[in-house]
């Protein structure tokens, strides 16, 4: 559930501020609004440039823009915040947090901040160990600071022990969970997802595909992961960027998607099938281009597997399918049809309007129960379609 949501990052001055703008970028693909606050000696160790690119916003440092003159008010960071996290946090600005010393931007800010602060601090063994720094830890802990502990291992410094900052995944992992529904069914379930079109191959340069672009799928698969799902992204041919945490398996046609899908769903709890899988194929794809040698060319085209159908009606009793119905005309009732021929758990019906179906931003959804219950949404942005999915899913799945 990080879309959307104001993660505030400090940098202070430390080894392991390199680290930090691949956190950034974990949570720019999660679709989080990222902002940094360096201390000035940070920038010993990071650039404001890479880290401004990545979160696409300036990167703070002075309370005055030297340029523009422009003020950063740590009171409105502050509030804007959801989330503050200093990492790397070392024994200075740890020190400082206890005593309410305000000599930076990133102090004045965390002093501002109503939202939930994390630290991860950073420093060299012996430092780490001194009673000082561990008082200073169990002050912050007790005015609720939560701190992601320190890592075992090799030190800048060469030495080896306890000190090293937590890996930027594992602070981007703290992050997620602190915004995953409390309420979710979905923490630690498997949940396979198909999206995008198939191509069905002509010959080596020509194919029968159509126009998804598989954004409703990403989405879907985006909001699973935000909700504590392990989610199986299976994806016919697409250019969307697919964020890393997500498990992909790409795949080009209707029958290396039935295959990829029919193995991930093994031991899965779940599929939502949102792929918009060809039904037909080319009967004999020709191993040559074909020329245009003749008037009339015809190609025979043979059904391809339902790959839904064939994997619901041999699932086990745990595991439940989704479908969905693309429909011009009859929506609910060639929904309901589908639902009840696949023995889907639900199916969500796509009525294809200027504002729903392919390629559009938007979509307007129903979403149907085996057992009757329908939700329709209003046209809303496929990110808001995904989250009413995983929601409705969420409380009617696994009742
Ligand atoms: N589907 C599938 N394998 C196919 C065709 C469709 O798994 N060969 C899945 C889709 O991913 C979707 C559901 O079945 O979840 C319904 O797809 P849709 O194209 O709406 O319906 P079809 O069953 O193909 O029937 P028709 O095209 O005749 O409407």
């Amino acid at each position: 559930m990080l879309q959307n949501k104001n993660i505030l990052i400090g940098i202070t001055g430390g080894i392991a501020a390199y680290k930090i703008p691949l956190l950034v970028r974990l949570l720019k693909l999660q679709k989080a609004n990222v902002k940094v606050i360096c201390t000035p000696a940070a920038l010993q160790f990071v650039t404001q440039q890479t880290l401004s690119v990545l979160s696409e916003e300036p990167t703070l440092v002075d309370f005055f823009d030297p340029e523009s003159g422009q003020w950063n008010h740590h009171v409105q960071l502050g509030l804007w915040a959801d989330a503050l996290v200093i990492a790397p946090c070392g024994s200075n600005t740890i020190a400082k947090m206890v005593s309410g010393q305000c000599d930076n931007l990133l102090l004045t800010t965390y002093l501002s901040a109503r939202c939930p602060v994390w630290i991860a601090p950073a420093m060299d063994l012996d430092m780490f160990q001194q009673e000082s720094v561990q008082t200073n830890l169990k002050t912050l802990i007790e005015r609720g600071v939560s701190i992601i502990d320190a890592e075992n291992g090799p030190l800048a410094s060469g030495l080896s022990g306890k000190g090293r900052m937590a890996e930027p995944e594992t602070i981007f992992t703290v992050l997620k969970d602190h915004f995953t529904p409390k309420n979710s069914q979905f923490i630690g379930k498997k949940v396979v997802v198909t999206a995008g079109p198939t191509y069905e191959a002509i010959d080596p340069v020509r194919f029968i595909g159509n126009h998804s672009t598989g954004q409703m799928g990403l989405e879907i698969a985006h909001v699973l992961s935000d909700w504590g799902a392990e989610v199986h992204l299976i994806m016919g041919p697409s250019h969307l960027e697919i964020p890393s945490h997500i498990k992909t398996t790409r795949v080009i046609s209707a029958q290396e998607m039935f295959e990829k899908t029919q193995n991930a769903f093994i031991g899965s709890d779940m599929l939502i099938m949102s792929a918009a899988v060809a039904d037909y194929r080319v009967e004999q794809t020709s191993p040559e281009k074909i020329k245009k040698s003749e008037e009339h060319l015809t190609l025979n085209l043979v059904k391809n597997m339902d790959i839904l159908k064939s994997l619901s009606l041999s699932k086990q009793p745990h595991q439940k399918t989704v479908g969905f119905a693309l429909e011009t005309n009859n929506g609910l009732q060639n929904a309901v049809e589908k639902l009840e021929k696949k023995q889907l758990d639900a199916v969500i019906l796509n009525l294809v309007s200027e504002h729903s179906g392919f390629k559009t931003p938007t979509n307007k959804i129903h979403i149907i129960h085996k057992d009757g219950r329908q939700k329709e949404s209003e046209i809303a942005s496929k990110s808001d379609i995904a989250h009413l999915i995983v929601e409705t899913l969420n409380q009617w799945i696994f009742d």
